[in-house]
């Protein structure tokens, strides 16, 4: 048996962290950062507070805030041109999971010029990104992607329509910076999202095929903290130690799928490409159909994932039942038909959901009867 482990990232974890983030530039030798964020993080106080940390420290600071969410291949060659402008030395990725992509598709824009869809990892495009990267720091503003230690970006080519997955060990932020305080301001709705998306990486690298001790012992962890601490963040922003503890876990989470994902995830893409569900919502409802699925062939892994959630039923219907009661604690809903998908919709979503590279490393072999079922009963 041969694997290969990369992690962990350098993170800096905890309340007031950010104050520390011009040191850790200085550390990397950069003088001239560019800050990569979207208008939604520009409508608060966070990028001219983090401008001034860094300026007090003597380093020159451009912005670049033209990102969306789902960036595209035009948003990462407008970020590059930006970087170029201002002669930058290092990208600061700051916000969800869109600016923090967008900043490690920029990362490799700099000295990379095929089209974007060259370097998609299903074509083996990590085998062209030879070039050097900039350094890159990541300070995520929302407990969910895991994306500032994780190894891959999505962006989407616009005119193609289409998705490409970048990945590479050289895309992990050379520093991940984790204050939870940015967190605190969060929507009750985006937090209860976004916190499903924490959950549905730790259970599905915890179920995931494949030999990975260290990422299952961080899953079982990570598990434990989003059962405990998402219905707290819900239900009070403010709460510190819930938003810490779903920082952590989802922080924890990207470290772990390092083992892979699996059905949830290739079941959830396209319910947000086709139907136009929020990422963590579509997770949400999908984890408990897909964890009653996968209960049929690993009915112990899935016991310790009830376990895990405190549950006292420790059968595999009593770990799908322990979430869909979280789901609807946190006051989202469970079905898809109450978010407006169709019943006409399910062959696409099916010729989607066998298209996507994540259910490759679910517990369970999953055929295109399996994803319709899975749809349906998530109906
Ligand atoms: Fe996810």
């Amino acid at each position: 048996m041969k694997t290969r482990f990369n992690f962990p990232t350098r993170i800096l974890f905890g309340q007031g962290v950010l104050d520390d983030v011009a040191e850790e530039l200085l550390l990397l030798g950069a003088k001239r950062p560019l800050v990569v964020t979207d208008q939604g993080l520009m409508n608060t106080e966070l990028p001219e507070r983090l401008i001034n940390i860094l300026r007090v420290a003597g380093l020159e600071t451009a912005v670049f805030s033209r990102i969306e969410p789902n960036p595209t291949d035009a948003h990462i060659d407008a970020g590059a041109k930006a970087f170029s402008e201002h002669k930058a030395d290092i990208i600061i990725g700051l916000g969800g999971g869109s600016p923090l992509d967008a900043a490690k598709a920029i990362q490799i824009r700099i000295h990379h010029h095929l089209p974007m869809e060259e370097y998609d990892d299903l074509a083996d495009g990590d085998a062209k990104i030879l070039a050097a990267l900039p350094p890159m720091v990541a300070i995520p503003t929302t407990a969910g992607t895991g994306s500032e230690v994780s190894r891959s970006a999505v962006i989407t080519v616009a005119a193609a329509d289409r998705k490409v997955v970048l990945f590479s060990p050289r895309l992990m932020p050379a520093v991940a910076v984790c204050d939870p305080e940015l967190t605190y301001g969060l929507p009750t709705r985006i937090t209860a999202e976004t916190g499903m998306d924490v959950l549905s990486h730790n259970i599905e690298a915890y179920l995931a095929s494949g030999y990975h001790p260290m990422a299952d012992g961080i899953a079982v962890r990570a598990i434990r903290m989003a059962a405990v601490h998402l219905p707290k963040a819900v239900e009070n922003g403010k709460n510190q130690t819930a938003r810490q503890e779903m920082l952590m876990a989802s922080t924890m989470g990207a470290v772990a799928f390092q083992k892979g994902l699996g059905v949830v995830h290739s079941l959830a893409h396209p319910l947000s490409s086709v139907a136009g569900l929020s990422h963590g919502l579509a997770n949400a409802i999908m984890l408990p159909h897909a964890v009653r699925f996968n209960g049929k062939s690993i009915p112990g892994r899935v016991a310790l994932v009830a376990n895990a959630m405190g549950g006292r039923d420790t059968t595999v219907d009593g770990a799908a039942k322990a979430l869909t009661d979280l789901v609807k604690k946190i006051g989202l809903p469970t079905k898809l038909s109450e978010v407006g998908v169709e019943q006409k919709q399910i062959p696409t979503l099916v010729k989607k959901a066998m298209e996507d590279g994540c259910h490759a490393s679910n517990a369970r072999e999953c055929n295109p009867d399996d994803m319709e079922a899975l749809f349906k009963a998530a109906m």
